[in-house]
């Protein structure tokens, strides 16, 4: 949620921003701005509301700010409605500072009323300018920028990742982060901050993880890390292992259908690395086996997206362990006191690995006393470092806000944990365990058979993209995968959608179903296939339109009652929502592009979630 990018070097400033920017846009996209900082004009600040094209336009593309030092952001508003005024970079009443803040400052209230008791007057209505305030009003007590960083930093409550220039500094910026991702790379002509690698990897892929508590002095030859106590640091580097071009369209006209049709071989890599000698090999799980066969309960807690992933998993653990598996919304585990002890298995989930909710979620677990177990896609992210274990899915960058690649590498991944841990407690059968591993590995193929059949899926949109109310129905994993299947069709056409357990329909919704309503029937989970026939013909007597997704194994049943069906290959019957999720997935992504939607930055959605 924002985007934060900054640069100290021997270039010009505001082009390297705005390209960083740019790449960034998916993190928050109602406003955007930079400050560039010269010797000859000062501090000069741009910002404006809307898209970063409109600040490009503004800027002439950075070359109206001169300077070699500066500082961007992309907003997500949290604080004050996304204009002009309330846009980053922020800057002090005396014009010396200017900041751009990812996070929310939760006493800035009080903060507030305090400086204007001192006479300071505010533009915004964000918390981010109290903090510029603020800074100002400590640097003019102590004339040292560092030392004003760090008073600040004491007297702030909430979540943060902050870049800041003076400009009387003319070659240095400052970065401090807590409880929000950010990142410092090392570039041949200057030095970076950044709340992600995408906006910097063009330009080095040497980079740091700063952890919470930390403060960085950036400038063009180096950049020096201090903890909260200004004691240096040595901070390991890392190396980021993927290029410019896995963030870029390369041709696409959206980075959601590109990362629908990178599936295959996103799967691949998630799964043939881990597979040797027809055993799941997880090197990097450290879980003790006597600890696995002590865990009494499973929590699978997530959002949104991975929250579905839990879902699925959720009966697919509970199959393969024989042991209770609990799925939580973070967002309401860490309010609800839950049961959790030290013979808990806590797996969080998350694509970006920065998602607030999860990550308090997963620090209330670990104060519990469980272990945790952290399936995460982005390297090096917040949630990723602190979990006691983690598993990374190995998708690459998802940029569109709508996730797919990642949601089908969590689902794989989740699989094959779920086949490593079944074998470990002895819960799963030898001849079970082989028919799953294998077809995991088949996956990828059956995959790209679902995608050359795209022209179908996109058919059926042009046939319902004007519906204003859609349903989901599928019973067991079916129903999982309805979840999700709705969520994204609502997230990027806008269309009012829910996802129903089948055989929950007679219980109340079944009153929402008149003719023409439109119905996706999931009909691919084998084992309660006619059950779902039956729930399939009661919605069609009510007139239902039925959009039917289904296996080849029941092609022929579900084509006799479904107005339209959709067919995918069948596999081992746990594994059928990575196959039958893509036409979802798809359909989604067509009725969007037919109702005009911008499908990679949907409006009030940002990609990383990092406020509560
Ligand atoms: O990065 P995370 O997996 O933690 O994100 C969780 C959700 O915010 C995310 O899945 C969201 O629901 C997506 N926009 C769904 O497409």
């Amino acid at each position: 949620m924002c985007g934060i990018i900054g640069f100290a070097g021997r270039e010009q400033a505001a082009p390297i921003l705005l390209d960083g920017l740019e790449r960034m846009e998916y993190r928050g996209y109602d406003s955007a701005g930079i400050a560039v900082r010269s010797a000859t004009k000062g501090l000069q600040v741009k910002k404006t509301k809307g898209r970063l094209q409109v600040l490009r336009d503004l800027t002439h593309d950075g070359a109206e700010l001169e300077g070699t030092l500066g500082i961007g952001h992309t907003r997500w508003a949290t604080h004050g409605e996304p204009n002009d005024i309330n846009a980053h970079p922020h800057v002090s009443e005396n014009g010396r500072i200017a900041l751009v803040h990812n996070g929310i400052i939760e006493n800035y209230l009080e903060i507030k009323e305090q400086l204007q008791r001192h006479g300071v007057t505010f533009t915004s209505d964000t918390d981010s300018e109290v903090v510029a305030q603020l800074l100002e009003f400590h640097y003019n007590e102590c004339h040292n920028m560092l030392e004003a960083v760090g008073r600040v930093l004491r007297r702030i409550q909430g979540s943060y990742a902050f870049g800041i220039i003076c400009s009387d500094y003319p070659n240095a910026l400052i970065a401090a982060r807590k409880d929000s991702p950010l990142i410092l790379g090392f570039g041949e002509n200057g030095n970076f901050i950044a709340s992600d690698v995408t906006a910097i990897i063009k330009h080095t892929r040497d980079v740091v993880y700063m952890d919470d508590g930390e403060i960085a002095v950036v400038t063009a030859e180096n950049i020096d890390v201090f903890d909260s106590e200004m004691n240096p640091l040595e901070k390991k580097h890392s190396q980021v292992d993927w290029d410019v071009s896995a963030a870029e369209k390369g041709g696409y006209a959206h980075f959601m259908f590109k990362e629908i049709m990178e599936q295959p071989e996103a799967i691949r890599k998630t799964v043939s690395p881990r597979v040797r000698e027809g055993r799941v090999v997880l090197d990097d799980l450290r879980l003790p086996a006597e600890y696995v066969r002590d865990i009494s309960r499973i929590f699978i807690i997530a959002c949104g997206s991975s929250y579905h992933v839990g879902m699925v998993s959720k009966y697919n653990w509970e199959r393969l362990l024989r042991r209770p598996v609990e799925v939580c919304l973070a967002s309401e585990f860490r309010y609800s006191d839950p049961l959790v002890d030290e013979k808990s298995l806590v797996v969080v989930i998350s694509q970006s690995g920065e998602t607030l909710d999860t990550m308090a979620a997963m620090r209330e677990a670990k104060r519990l006393g469980a272990r945790t177990l952290a399936i995460v896609n982005v390297v090096g992210s917040s949630i990723a470092r602190e979990a006691d274990d983690v598993l990374y899915t190995w998708a690459g960058p998802e940029i569109a806000v709508a996730t797919t690649k990642a949601y089908s590498t969590q689902l794989v991944l989740m699989d094959l944990v779920g086949l490593y841990l079944a074998d470990l407690l002895g819960t799963v059968e030898k001849s079970e365990y082989d028919a799953i591993l294998w077809e995991l590995q088949t996956l990828p193929e059956k995959l790209e058979q679902v995608l050359t059949h795209v022209e179908d899926i996109q058919y059926f949109a042009s046939r319902y993209f004007n519906h204003n109310s859609i349903f989901f129905i599928g019973r067991n994993l079916d129903y999982a995968m309805g979840l999700e299947g709705s969520l994204k069709l609502k997230e990027i056409s806008y269309i009012h959608s829910e996802a129903y357990a089948s055989g929950e329909l007679k219980h109340g919704t079944i009153s929402l179903i008149e003719p023409g309503t439109l119905v996706v029937a999931l009909g691919t989970y084998a084992a309660l296939f006619d059950k779902s026939m039956s729930n399939v013909v009661e919605v069609k007597a009510r007139g239902a339109e039925v959009l039917a997704v289904t296996t080849e194994r029941f092609r022929e049943k579900m084509e006799k009652t479904a107005d339209s069906t959709v067919v995918v290959p069948d596999t081992h019957p746990i594994l059928q929502p990575s196959l039958g999720v893509v036409p979802l997935q798809l359909f989604a992504y067509y009725v969007a592009l037919q109702r005009g939607c911008d499908i990679d930055k949907p409006r009030n959605l940002a990609k990383s979630v990092t406020v509560e």
